[in-house]
């Protein structure tokens, strides 16, 4: 079963088990993408049968009469691909989002998020998930450049 829910403080040793099996075997940043994601951002996380398998990072951008939020960060691991659960973070995220707006009295308009360009496995997800290519900044990145996508709400 899955269930996605936001990240609490119990959760850093799971996260930091998984950036070491699926980004690299480096504590310091594991230990740093664990702290990030449960202090920093405000996180989503996807469990199946209760392993951490997703997440998702996001904060909002401007003033709340913007109404933009920025997805900053979206991984499934590997075994678990193709099975729609980044869809899922992504419309869970819409709506915690405009949640946390209207409860202020404003409105989630549009969300941003920047990508590496040559990233062809997130080009092929974002299109399918309702966002457009609308920008790119040369050398954001220290291999790459970076394109912005944005889907309006
Ligand atoms: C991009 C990523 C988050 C997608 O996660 P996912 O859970 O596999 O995505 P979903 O199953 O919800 O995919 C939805 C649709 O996106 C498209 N898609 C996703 N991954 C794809 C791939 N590898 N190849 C082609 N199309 C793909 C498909 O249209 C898919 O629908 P379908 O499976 O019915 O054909 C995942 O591949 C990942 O974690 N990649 C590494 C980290 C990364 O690049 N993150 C984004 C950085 S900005």
């Amino acid at each position: 079963m899955l269930e996605i829910r936001p990240t609490a403080h119990a959760d850093i040793d799971s996260l930091k088990q998984m950036y070491v099996s699926e980004v690299e075997d480096h504590a310091e940043r594991a230990e740093a993408f664990a702290e990030q994601l449960t202090t920093k951002f405000r996180t989503l996380l996807a469990l199946h049968d209760g392993r951490l398998c997703g997440t998702l990072s996001w904060d909002t951008r401007g003033g709340y009469d913007d109404g933009v939020v920025e997805l900053v960060g979206l991984g499934v691991s590997s075994a678990y691909q193709r099975r729609g659960i980044a869809t899922k973070l992504v419309e869970r995220m819409i709506v915690d989002a405009s949640q946390f707006y209207s409860d202020s009295g404003y409105a989630l308009r549009t969300i941003i998020l920047f990508m590496e360009r040559k990233n062809e496995r997130a080009r092929k997800f974002y299109s399918q998930t309702g966002f457009s290519e609308v920008a790119k900044i040369p050398r954001l990145y220290p291999h790459d450049d970076a394109v912005i996508w944005v889907r309006h709400l």
